[in-house]
């Protein structure tokens, strides 16, 4: 452990003139102590960067930010307070000996991938080479690698963290196998993480990117998926994203993203069950993990600034029905989707014997499917719709689903636990994990005076 009043290295803006409103006093003391506490380091709202000791931060609400690419208002974000951004910390060292990569939470998979290529291994992370590291890392993250390595937060084995009280702990999960769990899939509650120990993953040439399908391929496809899915991964180097896509006037469209961690995909068996579907557009390729994971993520870049996620269960002709009357020629690149993400059982057995998460993924687990409902939009006046679209959807789902599973003899709560990558900021996520009770008072210990449980963005316990 390292003392309390150590420098860090946190880049902060300072939001207040970005409002429309006035600063309260609040946070116009907390800037100003900010600034005296580092004199000539300080940013005005003018985004450069800063250094500060966490233990200055007087009564204000604050938010921490690695990529930013939480879309819920108020977890990367903040009014009338401080946001800590991550900017500055971007990059990795490998260990080689040990295997492990030293990751810093700024920055994107792109970096992070990218660096350890030379060395031919690469961390359990992003999908889309463009996504944002720190927070993916604490929220849990579903990765090509998880049916072979787990969660990419079950890869990780140390936690450089800034805790409540100001000291910088070294959280191990050999030494502290209870807060390692916790601090898989907690989001922001524990403290602000400043480096990543991560196992590595040896890697070369992989095969994958996406086909495009023609809507009367839908019944075929969902054949497929149904079958992928639910045969707890048999060929666990292989991994999908089915996502189905609604356009404007209800334009419906198939897009699955492949992946194969071997330079060539398999010719039979449930992966190769797909090609034998004829796509429009098909894309996939041998080549680098990094060129891969970069080309994913391009299309992504293109989406309209706004997006929002809620996941859930089934339900591609609610979501066509409910946004019918949004996708219209008024707004003409506007989309939603569901997007089917695998989560065979397999991954259960491998979260649990690296020492298990907060979310409660266990070797008793089924085969499942995450449910990620997407939406973009243009304009920020329609953000209080959009909302209101995608909440009608999963509050059907609440309805819907346990209803079915009764029908079923199934437990109520299967559908459950909800996923923090991509759930939505009034969703009870952490309240449907299993051991919620434990690991919530885990958290009123070591933050007893409430800084990240009443003050800080992000999903609470
Ligand atoms: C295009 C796109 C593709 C995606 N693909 C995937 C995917 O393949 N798999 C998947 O699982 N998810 C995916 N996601 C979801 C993604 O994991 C989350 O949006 C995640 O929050 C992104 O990480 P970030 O670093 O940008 O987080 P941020 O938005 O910066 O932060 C998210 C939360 O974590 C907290 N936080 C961030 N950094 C720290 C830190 N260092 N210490 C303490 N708290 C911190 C923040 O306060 C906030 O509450 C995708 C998202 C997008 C937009
Ligand atoms: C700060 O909190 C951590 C985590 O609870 C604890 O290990 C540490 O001893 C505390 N440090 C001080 C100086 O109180």
């Amino acid at each position: 452990m390292e003392r309390p009043i150590q420098r860090t290295f946190f880049s902060i803006f300072l939001l207040a003139q970005l409002v429309a409103a006035a600063p309260t006093q609040a946070t116009t003391q907390a800037c100003t102590d900010i600034t005296n506490a580092l004199p000539g380091k300080v940013l005005s709202p003018g985004l450069l960067a800063l250094e500060y000791y966490l233990e200055q931060i007087p009564i204000v609400n604050f938010a921490t930010r690695s990529g930013g690419h939480d879309p819920n208002v108020g977890h990367a974000t903040v009014e009338d307070g401080i946001l800590t951004t991550m900017t500055d910390m971007v990059g990795l060292t490998y260990d080689a000996m040990k295997r492990v990569a030293y990751v810093k939470p700024g920055g994107e998979w792109n970096d992070v991938i990218g660096d350890l290529e030379p060395s031919s291994v690469t961390i359990t992370g992003g999908r889309l080479g463009l996504v944002g590291v720190g927070g993916y890392l604490l929220q849990g993250g579903v990765s090509f690698l998880t049916a072979q390595e787990g969660l990419a937060a079950d890869n990780i084995v140390g936690w450089k963290t800034v805790m409540a009280n100001g000291s910088i702990v070294n959280l191990d999960a050999t030494t502290n196998p209870y807060l390692a769990q916790a601090m898989r899939r907690s989001g922001s509650q524990f403290g602000i993480v400043t480096k990543y120990t991560v196992r590595v993953h040896e890697i070369g040439d992989v095969w994958g990117h996406f086909c495009i399908y023609e809507d009367s391929q839908c019944d075929a496809l969902y054949a497929a998926l149904h079958n992928f899915v639910g045969n707890g991964a048999r060929d666990p180097k292989a991994a999908i994203i089915f996502s189905d896509l609604v356009a404007v006037e209800g334009l419906e469209t198939r897009l699955l993203y492949y992946f194969y961690d071997g330079p060539t995909r398999p010719t039979a068996g449930l992966f190769a069950d797909f090609f034998n579907i004829p796509g429009l557009i098909c894309a996939p390729k041998t080549q680098k993990y990094s060129e891969l994971l970069k080309s994913n993520g391009e299309p992504a870049r293109f989406l309209n600034s706004r997006v929002s996620f809620r996941m859930y269960s089934e339900i591609r002709t609610k979501l066509a029905h409910i946004t019918a009357p949004f996708l219209t020629l008024l707004r003409p690149t506007s989309q939603f989707s569901i997007d089917f993400q695998p989560l065979p059982s397999i991954i259960g057995k491998i979260s649990e014997s690296k020492g298990g998460n907060a979310m409660g993924l266990s070797s008793s687990y089924p085969d499942r499917i995450v449910l990620e409902i997407q939406g973009s939009w243009a304009l920020a006046s329609d953000d209080a719709v959009v909302y209101s679209l995608s909440k009608q959807l999963t509050d059907w789902l609440d309805e819907q689903v346990p209803k079915r599973l009764d029908e079923a003899g199934m437990s109520r709560d299967m559908y459950l636990p909800l996923f923090m990558n991509d759930a939505a900021g009034d969703q009870p996520v952490t309240k449907s994990y299993k051991d919620h009770e434990k690991f919530k008072a885990l958290q009123r210990q070591v933050d007893p005076d409430g800084l990240f449980s009443t003050r800080a963005g992000g999903f609470k316990y």
